[in-house]
């Protein structure tokens, strides 16, 4: 159910984030505007959200006519102009602080000072990318997880700055959405990728010191904690290059080896083995079907 006076929201980047998170925001019954650079950009997170739309509709979890009215609110654009009516504002463009800016702050003086803004950064500061807009206060972390569709969680973080009640709106806002808000601070990793980022790192180191192998591990992890994927599939996931660039920004704040990337995760990065998207990573999926591991010398 929406939140009783929201209404328009507008989610910057339609990638595989973004799109998921447009994707959760029409489903809910916010008239939702997704941000790209060029139609070209646009196509592949739109037929990403049809696809689950279809998944959802043969599976009941939406009814055809839910599905319709969802893809009825979705209102795909190139021009910042379509998002001049928006309330609230979700941030999921590239990993980049400058790119984050960018548009945060062309968007700034666009949108009426009751805006709120959000961004679904990871690892970046969020009172960094408050500070770049002239309000702070009505600023916030809002971190979804991958699959969005799928995952019940949401971090909502507060900075110093952010209004008390910005911030509870902002977990309202997440509730509305159909999932789980937890509050966090600014911390970089928030709360999962504080404890996520170093497993999944000792999971590599383990495999270079020969502890085992690749399926071994990951049959470990899922068949002996009961976790849904083991951590080397859920490295190739999440992205490798992903991962290794989450790793690097968070051992640059902590300065503790267990956020420090492992040598063999820099240079399948270097290969550009990123994972499954990449069509290979810890296993190989161009052949479709069941993935088998790489062979890592
Ligand atoms: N929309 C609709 N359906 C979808 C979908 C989507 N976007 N994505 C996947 N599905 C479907 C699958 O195709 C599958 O359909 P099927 O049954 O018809 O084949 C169905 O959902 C369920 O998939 P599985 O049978 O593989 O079942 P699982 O129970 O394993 O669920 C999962 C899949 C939810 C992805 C589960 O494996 C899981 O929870 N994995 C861990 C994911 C995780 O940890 N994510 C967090 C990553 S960290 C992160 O995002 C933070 C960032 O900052 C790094």
């Amino acid at each position: 159910m929406p939140e009783p006076d929201l209404k328009e929201i507008a989610v910057l980047g339609c990638g595989l984030m973004g799109s998921g998170i447009a994707q959760v925001c029409a489903q809910a019954g916010y008239e939702t505007h997704v941000l790209e650079t060029s139609e070209e950009r646009l196509k592949p997170g739109l037929a990403a959200i049809h696809k689950s739309w279809e998944k959802f509709a043969a599976k009941g979890v939406l009814t055809a006519e839910q599905a319709a009215a969802a893809q009825r609110r979705l209102h795909p654009t190139t021009s910042l102009r379509d998002l001049e009516k928006a309330q609230f504002v979700i941030e999921a463009v590239v990993e980049n602080l400058a790119a984050k800016r960018e548009v945060f702050q062309q968007l700034d003086e666009r949108l009426p000072p009751a805006a709120i803004f959000a961004s679904n950064t990871s690892s970046l500061s969020i009172t960094e990318l408050a500070a770049s807009t002239r309000r702070p206060e009505r600023f916030v972390g809002l971190h979804f997880f991958n699959p969005v569709p799928l995952m019940k969680l949401v971090e909502v973080a507060r900075t110093v700055a952010t209004d008390q009640a910005v911030f509870e709106r902002a977990v309202a806002f997440a509730r509305s959405l159909g999932k789980t808000p937890v509050r966090t601070g600014d911390r970089t990793g928030f709360i999962v990728n504080r404890l996520l980022v170093p497993y999944l790192l000792d999971a590599v180191r383990a495999l270079e010191e020969g502890v085992g192998s690749i399926v071994d591990i990951d049959q470990g992890m899922k068949l002996g904690c009961g976790y849904p994927m083991g951590p080397l599939t859920l490295l190739d996931f999440v992205g490798l290059d992903t991962t290794y660039y989450i790793a690097e920004i968070m051992f640059q704040e902590f300065r503790e080896r267990r956020f420090a990337p492992p040598p063999l995760l820099k240079r399948m990065v270097l290969a550009g083995w990123n994972g499954k998207k990449a069509g290979r990573g810890f296993y190989d999926y161009r052949q479709g079907g069941e993935p088998q591991p790489m062979n890592l010398g």
